[in-house]
């Protein structure tokens, strides 16, 4: 059965991560697409409310690790707007440069947990609260923002790239088990996008050479997003480029590793 094709019309969608950024960008192409009410959680609460106002929709000062907090959000979301037919697991966190760059491990197990909480983790607990609702349906869409970190490697962040990781073998679970269930799952991984996550001086900062293939805009991304999930696709790559890189990343493994190695020479 291929991957359901996924209708914004009328949609009720949750968007975590919505007070910036990506997030923000998707709750706006949702509604511009026809949804009828995109709900906003986010932990910064004074951007949280600006953006609330301008989409129309609920805000929710959670942190969407948290798995309590999400399935409450659900709970009222379901019951002022109606079922929810999109959860878009955006949120996400740096997780910071390596305290020492010649040292993958060297960041403390905190900033380690903390960045699988946020980047991964959250999403099971999204698919904790939403499963049971979107089973009964037979129909729902999980779109996890996630990156190419996720699919090729972070050089720098050990943190980000390992976060990733677990959020793409989730995203997979997930996509196999639920796609005869009628429920669609969809993964967007860019590489650079101009949002805080990157800072001021994105040129000067993304030492890790996320910025090889250009910096998109996150209305861009937002824009490729809902297209790719209107055709069923699975994997979203607004830089055409990661494509390539998987498919030599597969073809030959051994050589993948001493390019990232040669990469990291240039950009470090
Ligand atoms: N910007 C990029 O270059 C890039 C590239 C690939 C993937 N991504 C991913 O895109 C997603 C969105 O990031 P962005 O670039 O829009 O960054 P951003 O910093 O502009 O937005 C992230 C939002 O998530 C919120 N957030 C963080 N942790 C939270 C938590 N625990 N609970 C609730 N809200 C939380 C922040 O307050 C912020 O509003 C992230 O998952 C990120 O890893 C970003």
């Amino acid at each position: 059965m291929p991957n359901p094709q996924f209708s914004p019309e009328g949609r009720v969608a949750i968007v975590t991560g919505g007070a910036n950024g990506i997030g923000l960008a998707l709750a706006r192409e949702l509604k511009a697409r026809g949804a009828r009410h995109v709900a906003l959680a986010d932990m910064d609460e004074a951007a949280l409310q600006v953006a609330a106002d301008e989409i129309g929709g609920l805000a929710f000062a959670i942190d969407i690790s948290d798995e309590n907090a999400v399935k409450a959000m659900v709970a009222d979301v379901e019951a002022a707007a109606g079922a929810i037919g999109l959860y878009c697991a955006n949120a996400g966190i740096g997780g910071g440069a390596d305290p020492d760059p010649d040292d993958p491990s060297s960041a403390s197990l905190e900033t380690f947990e903390r960045a699988l909480s946020v980047n991964a983790i959250a999403h099971i607990v999204a698919a904790k609260a939403m499963m049971p609702l979107f089973r009964a349906r037979r129909s729902g869409w999980f779109l996890n923002t996630i990156s190419a970190a996720g699919l090729l490697s972070q050089i720098g962040s050990a943190p980000y790239s390992v976060s990733k990781h677990a959020a793409i073998g989730f995203a997979e679970s997930l996509a196999y088990t639920v796609r005869d269930q009628g429920i669609g799952v969809s993964i967007l991984c860019p590489q650079a996008v101009r949002t805080a996550m990157i800072g001021e001086n994105p040129d000067e900062e993304l030492k890790g050479g996320a910025n090889v293939d250009g910096i998109m805009e996150p209305e861009d991304v937002a824009a490729l997003t809902l297209e790719a999930m209107q055709r069923g696709d699975f994997l979203i790559t607004p830089h055409a480029q990661v494509r390539g890189y998987m498919q030599a990343k597969a073809a030959n493994y051994e050589r993948w590793i001493g390019g990232m190695a040669k990469l990291r020479r240039r950009v470090t």
